[in-house]
């Protein structure tokens, strides 16, 4: 891969190497909006991202690399800087992961994955990154002593000037492996035996990055990306596709016009999600939501600003309540009703404050069935409001400990549904949810609940 600058950024070759993200304990594990939270921001700022050299991703950009961190946040590198989770700006590489710069300045990164086998642990979690002939092994975010090492050294029979790298679990390879990607050559590297077994792909392009998502291998070239069997490079179905479409959260797209088959099958975390007592339900992601009828069982998308004008996009919880959307965007409260046309309540919004008696922001909000009590997540916190009460006071409940940093929840006839990165998760009640020490059997969100099918 070339050295990246950053006045050329928009128009160079896309290396998107994401790293693994493993079935283990970090299930769900991908950057909710709480690193909005963090980062004090939300898409606006999107439109202007790209003025004076300014790295905007969504205006096509491609990456160099990427490896997710041990919380699950997906890093995205980019020159010399990275982009951490799904949107936000980009910072400096090397604020982060300071030698990537000590030795070369190289400006960039050729491939990056973390290692996820449980049984070597002197590599365990550690995010690898190649750069020209040179590996650097992190841990906790810090270089692990004796590192930059030659790659020869380290993953010996692997070549220097890497295009991408990604791990592979038995039973997906054959035995637990990395796969590394060069030009069109495939290296199958085992893990237990150092063994290095060269693979042809024929039916698949040069990768430049290539990232496994729940369970599945995505090989990046350009801004594109296809779906891959790791064992065969196989690609089954429509592929390629745009890489922003499903691997980053944009106001605007690239050249899709399919926008319910894009966010069915987008691997972005919900904003907000209600289900009311019919089974009608109502998905929000960035700008665009997702409505399933309950009746023909079909699901739309559209966006969120042509149905919910005032609220424009991006809430941070949505709930149901007699026949109304109740949804709450930083300090203020909207109130639409359910059915379409759905139209603004007068006097809204208004303060989330004088709503619910809750601060902002709040992380998640549902009403069960024939119940008046809204239920609000903040945190760990759960609050118990009574929606027939005035004023509205928030009454703590026990905190929901078992799944932290969630994305958002429901609550439909057969329970609690919460919702984290890829994956939701299913409680019979809110109690057995609060109760709960173990975490349930995660679900896709994209086949399991949209019916994505790839
Ligand atoms: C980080 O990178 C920037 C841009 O490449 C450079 O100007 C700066 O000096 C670097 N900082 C450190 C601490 O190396
Ligand atoms: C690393 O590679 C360089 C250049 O090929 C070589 O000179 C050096 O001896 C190697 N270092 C080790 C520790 O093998
Ligand atoms: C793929 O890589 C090989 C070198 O390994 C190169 O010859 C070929 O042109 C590349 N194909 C494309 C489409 O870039
Ligand atoms: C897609 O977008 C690119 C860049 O904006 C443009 O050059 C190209 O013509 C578009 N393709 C289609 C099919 O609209």
């Amino acid at each position: 891969m070339k050295l990246l600058s950053q006045t050329l950024c928009l128009c160079l070759a896309l290396a998107l190497c994401l790293a693994d993200h493993h079935t283990g304990h970090d299930h769900g594990g991908m950057p909710g909006k709480h690193m909005d939270h963090q980062h004090g921001k939300k898409e606006g700022h999107e439109h202007s991202l790209h003025a004076g050299g300014i790295l905007n991703r969504c205006r096509g950009l491609e990456m160099d690399a990427v490896a997710v961190n041990e919380d699950g946040v997906p890093y995205f590198f980019k020159g010399d800087h990275v982009f951490k989770g799904f949107h936000g700006q980009a910072e400096l590489s090397n604020a982060s992961f300071a030698e990537l710069d000590d030795h070369h300045h190289l400006g960039h990164v050729d491939a990056a994955f973390r290692m996820h086998y449980e049984d070597n642990p002197t590599q365990h979690d550690h995010i690898f990154f190649f750069l020209n002939e040179k590996v650097f092994s992190y841990y906790k975010h810090k270089l692990e002593v004796g590192f930059p090492k030659n790659i020869s050294e380290v993953f010996p029979g692997i070549p220097d000037h890497l295009d991408a790298a990604v791990v592979c679990p038995k039973p997906d390879c054959d035995e637990d492996s990395v796969i590394f990607f060069k030009g069109d050559e495939i290296y199958h590297y085992n893990v237990r035996t150092k063994k290095v077994e060269e693979k042809e792909f024929n039916s698949m392009p040069n990768c430049t990055s290539a990232f496994r998502y729940a369970e599945h291998y995505y090989c990046f070239h350009g801004h594109q990306f296809s779906k891959f069997d790791p064992k065969t490079g196989d690609v089954h179905g429509r592929y390629p596709k745009e890489a922003r479409d499903y691997f980053m959260k944009c106001a605007r797209f690239g050249n899709t016009t399919d926008h319910l088959e894009r966010e069915q099958c987008s691997r972005v975390h919900l904003d907000a999600i209600t289900a009311d007592d019919a089974g009608n339900i109502h998905a929000f992601r960035g700008h665009y939501f997702l409505e399933k009828d309950a009746e023909t069982e079909k699901w739309t998308a559209d966006p969120v600003e042509k149905d919910f004008k005032e609220l424009h996009s991006n809430p941070d919880a949505v709930f149901t309540y007699e026949n109304h959307l109740y949804m709450a965007k930083g300090s203020k409260m909207y109130v639409y009703t359910a059915t379409e046309p759905h139209t603004l309540l007068a006097g809204y919004p208004k303060p989330l404050k004088d709503e619910i008696g809750l601060d902002a922001p709040i992380d998640a909000a549902f009403v069960c069935q024939d119940k008046h009590i809204a239920h609000v997540l903040k945190g760990e916190n759960v609050y118990d409001i009574d929606l027939k009460a005035s004023p509205r006071v928030p009454v703590k409940d026990v905190p929901f400990t078992s799944i932290r940093n969630i994305d958002t929840a429901m609550c439909g006839p057969k329970g609690v549904t919460v919702f984290k990165g890829n994956y939701f998760y299913h409680f019979e009640s809110l109690n057995v949810m609060l109760m709960s020490k173990l975490i349930p059997e995660p679900h896709v969100i994209a086949m399991e609940l949209f019916g994505c099918d790839h």
